[in-house]
């Protein structure tokens, strides 16, 4: 079904658009909140979901979108605060090193028009999230790597910081002591952190941060900031963006498959399941060693969010609250 079709569809099957400037006559607006509650299909917008249990991080952003504040705005303040967080060993400020102990992060952002920036490998700047973003509006291009998304970096304004804090020092040295690389699934429940946000108009856009897998190789890159991997963002049909193992990611190109799997018609939830089968079914998959989650949203405002394993979660953030939901999972029978 072409795109176009599919939207005629979904809007004559009365799950049509949920929120667009027209359908404000059937719309009320909540004082407080100030935004628009599409009463039709019960979808009230601005919405923010993102990957793991943030609440922080989605509620800063629903409130940058409280506050007109832009999608990307929104995005990347959300992801800010993840990144800013030591506590958070996955991301930003903190995250966990390579083998040889340094800090290398991976980011990325795309927008309503299609319009995307990432970092890949850079060292020693917390806000990868914001650099991306400066990529995307500020240079030609769409991705710069390693000490050249650094110097970018810092030729905007922003400081150097040592990123490997004594916590994430002292884990990876008791590491050293076998230097055994097994990725660990669900490591603290956190891993990457991506955000995806609707506004009052209906559009959308994403955003994805990491340190990546913890010990990894020097200079591998996961999914995260690969678009089409890690996030894709189509503001006619929806978007997607995934955490856990990015080879298994980029091998399936799995956030584009889940908007176009949404474009064919599929919810949300239909989709980011149809991904994950796509990794699991795969010949000699061995699934049961790594965990692979995405989000979803579509234009309607619905989501859904699916991964491999159990314990993976979405957090969403809506009407001014939020929640975080357990994911359903593939390997319900084994776990
Ligand atoms: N999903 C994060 C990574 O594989 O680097």
């Amino acid at each position: 079904m072409k795109r176009r079709n599919f939207i005629k569809n979904a809007s004559l099957t009365g799950i049509g658009l949920a929120v667009t400037t027209n359908l404000t006559s059937c719309s009320e607006k909540t004082p407080e909140t100030n935004n628009i509650i599409a009463v039709a299909n019960k979808v009230s917008l601005p919405l923010v979901i993102a990957t793991w249990n943030v609440p922080n991080a989605t509620k800063k952003a629903w409130e940058v979108l409280q506050t007109e504040g832009s999608l990307l705005d929104a995005l990347e303040q959300g992801c800010m605060v993840e990144e800013a967080d030591i506590k958070n060993q996955s991301v930003g400020k903190g995250g966990r090193p390579d083998r040889d102990g340094n800090v290398t992060l991976d980011a990325c952002i795309m927008n309503t028009k299609g319009d995307c920036g990432a970092v890949v490998a850079m060292q020693n700047i917390t806000h990868a999230i914001s650099v991306a973003r400066k990529v995307m509006e500020e240079t030609p291009h769409v991705m710069l790597a390693g000490k050249g998304a650094e110097n970018f970096a810092v030729s905007k304004g922003m400081k150097r910081e040592n990123l490997l804090t004594e916590a994430s020092k002292k884990e990876w040295e008791e590491w050293l002591v076998k230097a055994a690389y097994k990725p660990i699934i669900n490591i603290e429940n956190h891993d990457t952190i991506g955000m995806l946000a609707i506004d009052k108009n209906g559009d959308i856009s994403g955003a994805c941060t990491t340190s990546g897998l913890a010990y990894k190789m020097s200079g591998r890159v996961g999914d995260s900031p690969i678009i089409g991997s890690g996030l894709f963002v189509d503001n006619e049909i929806g978007a997607a963006v995934a955490t856990g193992m990015g080879e298994e990611v980029v091998k399936t190109v799995g956030s584009f498959l889940v908007v176009e799997l949404m474009r064919q018609g599929k919810s949300p939830q239909e989709a980011c399941e149809e991904a994950i089968k796509r990794i699991v079914n795969k010949p000699d998959s061995n699934h049961e060693n790594f965990q692979v989650g995405y989000i979803a949203v579509n234009k309607n405002g619905e989501t859904g969010s699916y991964s491999i394993h159990k314990d993976f979660s979405m957090t969403k953030y809506q009407n001014g609250k939020n929640e975080n939901k357990q994911s359903d999972y593939y390997l319900k029978q084994s776990s």
